[in-house]
């Protein structure tokens, strides 16, 4: 007997869909299923696991990116929706800067700031803190407490109480403006 809508339900498969990404500077081409989110093929397909998943549900800022320069959630977009997009994560932050030289060699002004300041205890929340921050300071290079906060808003902390990370973040802002960088 035919099972109609059950019988393609058991054994339908979406086929992989090729998608063309440019990851922190590189052009990647990715086979994904539609229904795959793109902090997952972050993860899983390209080793990026500094990009976190908290809930996936779009509510703890954990796996916050770029997505063609400005901050999204990953766990919000299809892998197939970013097709085309420049996305940056966490391990692209410091890429290419010194290492041997300063306090905390080889780390972005920001990341450096957050250790300074003590900016994060487990650190679980930090990639994504991080990328927000950086894309609220490319929008405000001098940005005061209420912005920080409103910037950071969809981003949960369960360790520091948030306001070592709003010293933090300003700390960031200040020595990248000193460092000429946006
Ligand atoms: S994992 Fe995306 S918002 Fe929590
Ligand atoms: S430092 Fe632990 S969740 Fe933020």
């Amino acid at each position: 007997m035919s099972g109609g809508a059950e019988e393609i339900g058991a054994t339908a498969s979406i086929a992989p869909i090729a998608i063309h990404l440019t990851v922190n500077g590189s052009p990647e081409v990715l086979e994904v299923e539609p229904r795959r989110l793109l902090v997952d093929v972050l993860r899983e397909d390209l080793d990026l696991t500094g990009t976190k998943v908290g809930c996936d549900t779009s509510q703890c800022g954990a796996c916050t990116i770029h997505l063609d320069g400005r901050a999204v959630k990953a766990c919000t977009v299809l892998a197939v929706q970013a097709d085309g997009s420049s996305v940056d994560t966490i391990e692209g932050v410091a890429a290419g800067r010194p290492v041997g030289a300063g306090l905390e060699p080889g780390l972005h002004p920001m990341q450096a700031a957050f250790v300074e300041h003590h900016g994060l205890q487990c650190g679980f929340c930090t990639p994504g803190m991080i990328m927000a921050a950086l894309d609220l300071v490319g929008r405000s290079p001098e940005p005061d407490g209420d912005e920080v906060r409103a910037a950071i808003h969809g981003n949960f902390c369960r360790c520091t109480g948030y306001q070592s990370i709003v010293e933090s973040i300003q700390a960031g802002a200040a020595a990248m403006r000193a460092e000429g960088a946006s």
